[in-house]
């Protein structure tokens, strides 16, 4: 649901600029779309918002390198090699931005519900077919602070698993600090045991304790944390590992 009191704002498909394209794949999962599956997730976090927002909206290059171990013990149907292929797509002039990544060979829609893939395909354009077809992961930012993730999973390793998607919303609250909304959507018209698997990936992964989550926000604090203590350019600097040492220990440091 969106919303403002802006009375001369313009409207949200003016806003979101063409966008809606892409939000689809999530949000437009079968006939009846899309539901939320399971409690928000909600925690703060000290960390800058718009870290988030750009990791979300063309930031598919860390993947096989901070989620490296998902690769190891096989979670992602793609490996280290392959996850970075694919396409991006920004609105220009609107901020929002989306990754499509994919893995050659692999199946057109894995990892949806079987029984449901046909009737995704009806709720979709011809043209969204064709991209969707394509799309491994899809991961992106609605301008500002909203952000999406869809992402195969296989809670068996070798196994192409489930499709989970994250929603999520940064809601600044102070300088370096963030307030995280997370909510899992399902395909509506999907049996309770995909809804249950596509929400235990998710919790898994992108939920508040979910391991990929955690190693985001480990890279999101580090990053924070050494702009926060970003000296100002001189002809005697020091290394950037010098810097961050000494951003860990300051920020370690009893308040006094
Ligand atoms: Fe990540």
């Amino acid at each position: 649901m969106f919303g403002t009191f802006n009375e001369d704002a313009s409207s949200l498909d003016e806003y979101l600029g063409g966008f809606q394209f892409y939000l689809d794949l999530y949000l437009k999962q079968g006939p009846n779309g899309s539901e939320v599956h399971g409690p928000p997730d909600h925690w703060i976090t000290e960390t800058d918002w718009k870290i988030a927002a750009e990791n979300f909206a063309g930031d598919g290059y860390h993947t096989p390198v901070a989620h490296q171990f998902g690769f190891n013990l096989g979670y992602f149907p793609s490996s280290g090699a392959t996850h970075s292929q694919g396409w991006a797509a920004s609105i220009t002039g609107k901020g929002h931005g989306i990754g499509l990544g994919h893995t050659p060979g692999f199946t057109p829609f894995a990892g949806f519900p079987d029984d449901l893939t046909e009737e995704i395909k009806k709720s979709l354009t011809p043209d969204q077919v064709e991209v969707f077809s394509n799309a491994r992961t899809a991961v992106g930012t609605v301008f500002p602070n909203l952000s999406f993730l869809m992402q195969p999973f296989s809670l068996i390793p070798g196994e192409t698993g489930v499709r989970f998607v994250t929603m999520r919303l940064y809601h600044p609250i102070g300088p370096g600090k963030c307030e995280m909304y997370s909510w899992c959507l399902v395909p509506k018209d999907a049996s309770d045991e995909y809804k249950e698997a596509a929400y235990q990936a998710y919790t898994l992964t992108f939920a508040q304790a979910g391991t990929f989550e955690q190693d985001d926000l480990e890279n999101w604090l580090e990053s924070l944390a050494w702009q926060s203590h970003r000296p100002q350019r001189t002809s005697s600097s020091r290394t950037s590992w010098e810097w961050k040492l000494s951003a860990t220990k300051t920020s370690a440091a009893p308040a006094t």
